[in-house]
């Protein structure tokens, strides 16, 4: 499974690209007006630091004026693929930029009809929103198994993106669902990569060594 970034923070971007591990980033609207930048700075900076995808989303509601925002995003960069929300007015937007070309990223995605109608569309990307249904007492994960099931039962191409991930465990069941790729908040990110036990290793060793150390310099 792909580890990709939910954050439009170039720093935190900068700093997961170096452990060498990211293969892509997803924004959205609200991450990005927390970086008090416009959406287009974000992305041109975002897309010169990452290899991978770099999600971008519409703000229209209608077909044709998330088109136009589509092409507008896809122009900064051929990293970018734009997301798009599963209405019927955003199912058609990804119908008409799929046959274009232009990657798509299905968001705001709660249920498995809604998968397999973005799929149908001819999206790159969808994205179920795990912990936005936990919230809700339902079971986020199950979603991305039942999607995850039915497209590999019926050959279908599009990655599934565990959205909305609120934890390390959250990644763990990702992964073990068979999600193509886990867009993972960078706070959750830190904190798959702490462990305890690897922390008191690394002291133990540095500290056992320290003996050798003071033997060849007593030599
Ligand atoms: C996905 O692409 C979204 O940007 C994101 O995962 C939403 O997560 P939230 O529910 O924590 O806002």
């Amino acid at each position: 499974m792909k580890l990709f970034l939910d954050t439009a923070n170039v720093e935190h971007i900068r700093e997961i690209q170096s452990w060498g591990i990211l293969s892509g980033v997803t924004t959205n609207p609200t991450l990005v007006s927390r970086e008090g930048r416009c959406m287009r700075d974000c992305l041109e900076e975002i897309v010169s630091i990452v290899d991978g995808p770099v999600s971008a989303e519409v703000l229209s509601l209608d077909t044709e004026g998330m088109i136009r925002e589509a092409r507008e995003l896809a122009s900064i960069d051929p990293k970018i693929n734009v997301k798009i929300p599963v209405t019927p007015e955003g199912l058609a937007a990804v119908k008409a930029l799929s046959s274009e070309g232009i990657s798509t990223n299905m968001t705001l995605v709660f249920s498995l009809n809604q998968a397999l109608m973005a799929a149908a569309a001819g999206a790159t990307f969808v994205s179920p929103f795990v912990g936005r249904l936990d919230d809700v007492g339902s079971d986020g994960m199950a979603l991305v198994r039942d999607i995850v099931s039915v497209y590999r039962n019926h050959g279908v191409g599009t990655q599934v993106i565990a959205a909305s991930i609120r934890h390390p465990m959250h990644v763990v069941q990702a992964a073990m669902a068979g999600a193509d790729i886990a867009t993972i908040p960078y706070e959750v990110m830190v904190q798959m990569v702490r462990h305890p036990l690897t922390e008191a290793g690394i002291e133990r060793f540095l500290r056992d060594y320290e003996k050798v150390r003071a033997m060849e310099a007593g030599k």
